[in-house]
Parts: C-alpha cells; sequence; structure tokens
C-alpha cells in the first residue's frame, strides 16, 4: 500500500477507533456507576421500581430513574446505547488490516524468532479473532455455561492457552495488539449477539405486555459483566505498543497475563467499593503486586548484556571500538533511524530518533540498549535480522560509555 495512503487510513481509523472507544467504555462505566448508586425507593412497587438518583452537570440537575415500564408508559423516542460498541471493533478491525495485514504481515512476525512466516501470520489474526468468539459463545451457551466456577476457569486457561500461542508465533508488539483484538472482538460480540437482543426484547414485551425471556436476560447479563473485567486488560493492551520492554522478552505472554489479572482486579475493587468497606488497601495491594510482578519478569537480571554470549569485539582491544557500534547501526537500524531513511513509512513513526552521527548515537545509546539488547523489540519486528551476537556488540558498546570515536 502506498505509505502515504496508509499513514492517512490508519490516522482515521484511529481517531475514530479512540472516540468510539471512549464512549463505549465510558457510557458502560456510567451505568455500572449509576445501577450501583440508585437510592431504592421504599415501595418497589413490586420490583418494577428500582432506584432513583439526582445528577448535577451542564448547569442543571438531572433526575434519572430506573424502572420497568407498562405498555402505556412506553415513551415515543428511546435511546440505545449500541453504535460506540460497533464503531470501536468496526474502526478497530480496519487498524489491524492498515497496519497489519495490508503490509503483508511484514510486522506480524520476528523473521528470526516466530514460527510462522509473515504470509501466514496475516491469516492467522483474523483467525483468531473469528475462532476466539465462536470457542467462546459456544462454551457459555452450552449447559457448561450454566456453572459459573467451571466455565470461567475454562475460558480463563483457553485465554492463558492463546495468549502463549499468539506470542510463540507474532513478534510481541504484534501479540499483544491481537491479544487485545481477540477479547475486543469478545466484548462487542457479547454486545451484538446477546446485550442487545435481550434489550431488544425488553422492548417488544414491555410493548405487548408480554412476558420477557429469562434465559436470554441472565445471559445477557452474564455477558456484561464479562464486558465489564475485560475492559481494563484491553485498554492496557491497546496502549501496549509504547511499552517495548513490557511486550519484548521471551515471558512476555507472563507480562500480558499478569497485567489482564492485574486490570480485571483493579475493576474488581472498584465494583464492590460501594459495599465493601476496605476496597482502597484491597485495590492498592493488587495495584503493587502487579506492579512488583512486572518489574521482577522484565527487568534485567544482574549484567544483562553479554551474558552467554561469546563475542570478539575485534583484535588490540576488549572494547568495543566506535565503527564497530557504527558498522551495525548502519547495517540494521539506519534503514528507519536516519534523515535519509530508506524505510521511509516507519522512519516517520521513530519521530526524530536518528543515529546519523556519533552524537546521536551517544544520546540516544542507553535506549539504543534497552530497545534492542534488553527488550529486543528493535529493530523494529526485526525487520533487519539483527543477530545477537551484534545485539551483545551494541550493548558492550553502550555499557563502555559509547565512545564516539
Ligand atoms: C524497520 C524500521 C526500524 C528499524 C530497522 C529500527 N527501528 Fe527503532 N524504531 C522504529 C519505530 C517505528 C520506532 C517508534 C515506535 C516504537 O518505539 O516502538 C522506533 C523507535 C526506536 C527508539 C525510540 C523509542 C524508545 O524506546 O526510546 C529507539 C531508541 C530505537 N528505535 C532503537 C533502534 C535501534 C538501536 C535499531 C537498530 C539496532 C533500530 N531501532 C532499528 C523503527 C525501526
Amino acid at each position: 500500500m502506498d505509505p502515504y495512503l496508509q499513514e492517512i487510513l490508519n490516522l482515521l481509523a484511529r481517531w475514530i477507533h479512540v472516540i468510539a472507544g471512549i464512549m463505549w467504555v465510558g457510557n458502560s462505566m456510567l451505568f455500572n456507576w449509576l445501577d450501583r448508586n440508585l437510592e431504592k425507593p421504599a415501595d418497589t412497587e413490586g420490583g418494577r421500581k428500582f432506584g432513583r438518583i439526582w445528577l448535577l452537570h451542564s448547569g442543571a440537575y438531572y433526575n434519572v430513574e430506573k424502572l420497568l415500564l407498562t405498555p402505556e408508559q412506553m415513551p415515543r423516542v428511546l435511546h440505545w446505547f449500541k453504535w460506540q460498541s460497533y464503531i470501536t471493533w468496526l474502526s478497530g478491525f480496519v487498524l489491524l488490516v492498515v497496519v497489519y495485514y495490508a503490509q503483508g504481515g511484514t510486522y506480524l512476525v520476528d523473521p528470526t524468532r516466530s514460527l510462522i512466516t509473515a504470509k501466514t501470520a496475516v491469516h492467522v489474526g483474523p483467525m483468531l479473532l473469528l475462532g476466539a468468539w465462536l470457542v467462546y459463545d459456544v462454551l457459555w451457551r452450552s449447559p457448561l455455561g450454566k456453572m459459573v466456577v467451571p466455565a470461567t476457569v475454562i475460558s480463563l486457561a483457553l485465554a492463558a492457552g492463546a495468549t502463549y500461542g499468539v506470542c510463540q508465533i507474532m513478534n510481541g508488539r504484534a501479540a499483544f495488539m491481537h491479544i487485545g483484538a481477540m477479547l475486543g472482538t469478545l466484548m462487542a460480540g457479547n454486545v451484538f449477539f446477546h446485550i442487545i437482543p435481550s434489550q431488544k426484547q425488553l422492548v417488544a414485551s414491555t410493548k405487548t405486555g408480554g412476558a420477557t425471556d429469562i434465559d436470554l436476560s441472565a445471559r445477557a447479563k452474564r455477558r456484561s459483566i464479562h464486558n465489564n473485567y475485560l475492559t481494563f486488560p484491553v485498554i492496557f493492551l491497546m496502549i501496549s505498543n509504547h511499552f517495548g520492554g513490557l511486550y519484548g522478552g521471551p515471558l512476555n505472554w507472563v507480562v500480558l497475563l499478569v497485567l489482564a489479572a492485574g486490570g480485571a482486579g483493579v475493576r474488581f475493587f472498584m465494583n464492590v467499593r460501594f459495599t465493601f468497606r476496605p476496597w482502597i488497601p484491597c485495590l492498592a495491594a493488587t495495584s503493587v503486586a502487579t506492579l512488583a510482578a512486572l518489574y521482577a519478569l522484565t527487568a534485567p537480571e544482574g549484567t544483562q548484556t553479554t551474558k552467554g554470549t561469546e563475542v570478539t569485539a575485534g583484535p588490540a582491544s576488549n572494547g568495543v571500538p566506535y565503527k564497530v557500534a557504527r558498522a551495525i547501526v548502519e547495517a540494521r537500524c539506519t534503514a528507519c533511524h536516519s534523515a535519509q531513511p530508506t524505510i521511509p513509512a516507519l522512519a516517520a513513526a521513530t519521530q526524530g530518533v536518528h543515529f546519523d552521527t556519533p552524537e546521536q548515537m551517544k544520546q540516544y545509546a542507553e535506549r539504543m540498549k534497552f530497545r534492542t539488547v534488553t527488550a529486543k523489540t528493535m529493530p523494529f519486528a526485526n525487520m533487519t535480522g539483527m543477530p545477537d551476537e551484534e545485539r551483545a556488540l551494541l550493548g558492550r558498546w553502550v555499557d563502555e560509555g559509547a565512545p564516539t570515536e
């Protein structure tokens, strides 16, 4: 695809995606909050009245009541909340196509590590989204789905298995995004196939005064609980591309699971905060435990640089001279990190991090080491095929103070 067209499509889809996502999550958090803060009425009129709440916003008071209606009470105009979710999913899928699939899968794999080729990876992505939805939906529709604990355990095990698998076949950056897209697909599917149909039948039965399908509404309720817990993990995964130190590394799948568990845990304590007094210490403990686990998983043990790699930097010295580092950078980095890049489409995304001069190399030396040696998330998708020996050499050059001559 023409790189300039790609950039514009990327911007458009991303802009829409973020706005729709904010509206979807914002609505859902607002309604969750409303439900938990309703003032219960003295008389529930046979379970038809759930509560009322007063709100202050935009220069006046809002008086919101949650209740069931009789056919005569049915309002002429009723507002639904569904397009936020559909648009988030659709724009997210367009983004996957623009960023990953239309590029022939170049950014999906790491040629030196992935178990599959870029071309195959392009098919794996959409199949993962569809397959995950089918398995999840069938599981929770089946008789097993009525037994919450075993069905939850199986779902979590499947999600962990998918995470492990995807992290073996895609590079870390693409793997995290695809697990996020997978969970986001489950959330949007829940809205489309369960929550909205259940609301439609509520409206239909209100109009006719008939009974509601208890099964359908129980399923919709369960799916909306799932969505509630998936929100924070998915939001983390959507911003995970900024954290090369998290998605790189051989244990990246564990990092993902720890963060997902931490996010869902925090959501849990937020959910129970109106009825569970020690929610603040519990939430803080969950956050600290998550961050500590992350640190333990991602911080290098001891001196990471040349561990286990036999390298010779050149005759005369033990150190790695500038010209060796320079040769490596020219072979592996300046295709993107240069004022005259040979891969201009990606060079723009490096935001002016150029390695054209010795001074520039010195300026970014610590980050070069971090991204190349510690996190192994540069070169981007290892497009220039950098071997471990060169990573070790570059790391040693940085350790020795990044000499510029
Ligand atoms: C195929 C293009 C490409 C190649 C080759 C490449 N990079 Fe990058 N680099 C990027 C992109 C895109 C970004 C911005 C996105 C990101 O940070 O993941 C980036 C960002 C960076 C950053 C700045 C962000 C930060 O975390 O500090 C550093 C440092 C970096 N790369 C180092 C390197 C080194 C060292 C090499 C060579 C060993 C290299 N890169 C090779 C595309 C590339």
